[in-house]
């Protein structure tokens, strides 16, 4: 009996040191000021594929609101019809709070006339215990894609997560949006998490309209950063 309440007593201090480890690093994470591409620096340039492209990594706090009225039109010019087509709909207030609230950071990638023509929506988040990199959207204009983009936002994230030391990068993805499936599956290489609904809810899967996906990240320890 004692040695069982012991067990226990261990593993509760155990969980709690892990909590709070994830949250020191949350924390660390989510300075707004924070320039997360400071040593990535050749990643802020992308022109391949005749492109001419620069990319920052910014805290809502630091984009004014033409930026995020930018943002906001492409996602909904991207989005709208998939959300539309699942028993979610378009939420035009919802997705705007989501992306302002609970630290958000962005990766936008501006063309040589300033405008932007892509960009990643990120936050630093617990997901089960575990601090993780969680990609809201990746989001590339219809005239930009096929060029590299998305995979280029997408490496810089992982890059991002794994200085930070987040244990996953995260996305959900539609099931009917066949061409976001194949990049994160196949082209990216990430699995169905563990949280996904396919696992938690097996027998109802044609009750939900997405999959959670994920990629472990090798955690690289920042250097005095
Ligand atoms: C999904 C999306 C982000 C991909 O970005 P992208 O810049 O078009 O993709 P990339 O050019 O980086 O392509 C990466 C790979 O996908 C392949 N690919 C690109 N366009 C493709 C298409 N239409 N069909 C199939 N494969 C395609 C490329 O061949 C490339 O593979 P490779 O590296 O082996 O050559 C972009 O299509 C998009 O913004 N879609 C609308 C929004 C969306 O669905 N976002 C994802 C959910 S959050």
């Amino acid at each position: 009996m004692v040695s069982k309440s012991k067990e226990k007593k261990q593993q509760r201090k155990e969980m709690f040191a892990k909590l709070g480890a994830a949250q020191q690093l949350l924390s660390k994470a989510n300075v707004p000021d924070k320039d997360h591409m400071e040593t990535l620096v050749p990643f802020k340039k992308y022109n391949r594929n005749g492109t001419d492209l620069v990319i920052q990594c910014v805290h809502y706090e630091q984009i004014d609101k033409e930026t995020f009225e930018a943002i906001y039109r492409i996602l909904e010019d991207n989005m709208k019809a998939e959300y539309d087509a699942c028993y979610w709909g378009w939420n035009e207030r919802d997705k705007r709070d989501e992306m302002k609230e609970k630290n958000p950071w962005f990766l936008i990638a501006r063309n040589s006339e300033q405008q932007i023509v892509a960009f990643a929506h990120f936050k630093f988040d617990f997901d089960e215990e575990i601090a993780v990199l969680y990609c809201y959207e990746v989001q590339v204009t219809e005239d930009m894609r096929g060029k590299g983009v998305g995979k280029f936002l997408m490496q810089i994230l992982e890059l991002i997560g794994a200085k930070s030391e987040m244990q996953k990068i995260m996305i959900t993805v539609f099931k009917h949006n066949p061409r976001a499936v194949h990049f994160f599956q196949d082209i990216l290489k990430y699995t169905d998490d563990e949280t996904s609904p396919k696992f938690m809810d097996p027998m109802d899967e044609k009750e939900y309209c997405y999959e959670i996906m994920s990629k472990a990240l090798k955690v690289k320890k920042a250097s005095g950063s």
